[in-house]
């Protein structure tokens, strides 16, 4: 890692030139990656992720299988990125190349979290490199900073952008988290029991969609029409900012156990799954927006697995423009949405930018590191 200023006319303006590997494996997707960030530009990355597929005939993770899938994964997803990077399945060059380690932390289940972060540690020993733990919601959070090409400068360094407002929607968190500055949090709402991801996987379960249904509740919905049935928004007038999505997903249950004669048609079916749909994103899109409101947020960002839904991006987008006009909403790209390790790189650079290093001797997992709290 290079900290240096550049000389030249003018004020010397800080140079940072970091080279990161990231490690993921906080729940059922093992995931690594490489990033290369100079002078505030991304000039390289590369990244890799196996999705354990086992998990789909149990209709769930299943904490004891997945734990043995990414100590199985994570030594040849090594090499797999070694030969992206180096151009050969070498550990060793690889190492060569990278000056930090970043790997999960927490929250996730802590037999995954445990097979990401020893490996991370065996190799900031091996290596001797510096190592930072990450929060799992901060990588999703940094997802919004991975570009669409390499060379952009990257966001945030030309315009103001905090405070920022970031709805984090994932299968195991639905949040609401105020961002002063980076790597600066304060959570203003969580849900009390299910995330919105898990209303859309149980749901879809419910509907015989498989396991993780949600992409596919979304597929159905896009066909149908939303208004035809009307589903509770749980919490969505209450002046708090949490969530709640366990009352809708029972009320789903009852309503298609009393229309089970409707089960096999298919009109039927795609309007359950877009009001579903539609009664999710209105609990979130009218909390995101009445919290960026009191808060008088610069922007709002999406993230986590189900800011990849086409209606929540919509949906979030248009009612910004028309009620918080000037406020600046930044959504990921679509293949940074789901859990990947170059947000988990992008977050541990923000980090190390602030000097926040660890010491791989005293790093635990943390099943339920609560960011901002
Ligand atoms: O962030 P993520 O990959 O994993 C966790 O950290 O939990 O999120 C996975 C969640 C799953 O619940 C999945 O069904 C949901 O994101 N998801 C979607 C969509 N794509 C993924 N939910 C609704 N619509 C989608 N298009
Ligand atoms: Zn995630």
């Amino acid at each position: 890692m290079i900290y240096s200023h550049q000389s030249g006319r003018g004020k010397p303006r800080p140079y940072v030139y970091m080279r990161i590997l990231g490690i993921e494996s906080s729940c059922d997707d093992s995931a690594a990656a490489y990033l290369e960030v100079a002078g505030g530009k991304v000039r390289r990355l590369d990244y890799v992720v196996a999705t354990q597929e086992i998990h789909k005939k149990y209709g769930g993770v299943v904490p004891e299988v997945a734990a043995r899938e990414h100590a199985a994964t994570v030594p040849p997803l090594l090499a797999a990125l070694a030969d992206k990077v180096v151009g050969r399945p070498n550990g060793a060059m690889l190492g060569k190349r990278v000056d930090l380690i970043a790997v999960t932390r927490g929250p996730g289940l802590v037999t995954s979290l445990k097979v990401g972060l020893d490996t991370a540690r065996a190799l900031a020993v091996a290596w001797d490199k510096k190592i930072i733990g990450i929060n799992h919601i901060e990588g999703h959070v940094y997802s919004n900073w991975l570009p669409a090409e390499i060379g952009q400068p990257l966001f945030g360094t030309k315009e103001k952008i905090f405070p920022a407002l970031v709805l984090v929607v994932s299968g195991g968190h639905t949040e609401l988290l105020y961002i002063k500055d980076h790597c600066s949090y304060k959570l203003l709402g969580a849900t009390r029991d299910d995330a919105a991801g898990e209303a859309f996987d149980k749901t879809a379960k419910l509907m015989g969609l498989g396991y993780p249904g949600g992409p596919a509740l979304s597929k159905l919905a896009e066909l149908g029409d939303a208004r035809v049935y009307d589903f509770p928004r749980p919490m969505i007038h209450d002046p708090h900012f949490d969530f709640s999505f366990a009352g809708l997903k029972t009320a789903v249950r009852y309503f298609l156990r009393d229309n089970q004669d409707k089960f096999g048609d298919e009109v039927f079916r795609r309007n359950v799954a877009a009001a579903t749909e539609r009664a999710i994103v209105d609990v979130l899109v009218a909390k995101t927006v009445r919290a960026a409101k009191e808060k008088k947020v610069r922007s709002i960002f999406l993230a986590g697995g189900v800011a990849a839904n086409s209606t929540l991006r919509r949906f979030l987008s248009e009612t910004i423009r028309e009620k918080l006009p000037g406020t600046v909403f930044v959504e990921p790209l679509l293949r940074y949405c789901t859990d990947n390790a170059a947000m988990i790189a992008m977050a541990a650079h923000h980090r190390a930018k602030k000097g926040k290093f660890d010491d791989w001797r005293r790093m635990d997992a943390d099943p339920n590191w609560e960011l901002g709290r």
